[in-house]
């Protein structure tokens, strides 16, 4: 387990160690392959670039012929996400009748996923469900939930396993919460 790491000088407190992450991924990765039809070919959908860690993990343990393909998209107005989503990167796959799995990092005011979701819709995939590792539904703005979540988390904000606070922490193993006071 990693020891007391900081960010820009903040403490770091442990809230989901590698191990429960690693886990939760293998019974995350059964639930998701139980709900496609079987033997079918999923494409994972990953969104940039908080979700690539999950998105490593959680293809390695699905037994099944699997395509990645990743998404970028971001939701801009100063600090807070705000309803223009912009897509950065698309797809390199056309999606039309594919079961397809929409992956994050997490849910927060929803507002990203929920317009990137919207914009794969439109393409017309056989199957569409979504799944992100970590929930904050307090935080929630959009009608909008996951059909898969890793963890329900509390209203803090969270680095590590590929989410970040301005670029750093995603290398860390764990989850942790950053202490602000
Ligand atoms: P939203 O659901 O549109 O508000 O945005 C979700 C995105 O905001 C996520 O994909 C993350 O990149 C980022 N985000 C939200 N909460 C956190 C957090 O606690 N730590 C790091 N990134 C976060
Ligand atoms: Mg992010």
């Amino acid at each position: 387990m990693e020891k007391q790491p900081t960010i820009r000088g903040r403490r770091l407190e442990l809230l989901i160690p590698e191990e429960e992450i690693k886990r939760r991924i293998r019974e995350l990765a059964e639930e998701i392959e139980k709900s496609f039809p079987p033997e079918e070919e999923l494409l994972i959908v990953g969104l940039l670039k908080g979700s690539f860690i999950f998105v490593s993990d959680l293809v390695r343990e699905i037994k099944r012929p699997v395509l990645v393909d990743f998404i970028s998209a971001s939701s801009y107005s100063g600090t807070e996400s705000s309803g223009n989503v912009e897509i950065k990167k698309d797809l390199d796959t056309d999606i039309k009748d594919k079961n397809v799995l929409l992956v994050d990092d997490i849910l927060d005011t929803g507002r990203t996923f929920k317009k990137v979701l919207e914009l794969l819709q439109t393409r017309e995939p056989k199957i569409l469900k979504t799944c992100v590792l970590l929930d904050k539904p307090s935080r929630r703005v959009e009608k909008i939930e996951a059909d898969f979540v890793g963890f329900k988390i509390p209203d803090k904000f969270v680095v590590g396993y590929g989410l970040d606070w301005n670029e750093l922490g995603r290398n860390l193993k764990g989850i942790y919460g950053v202490i602000f006071d």
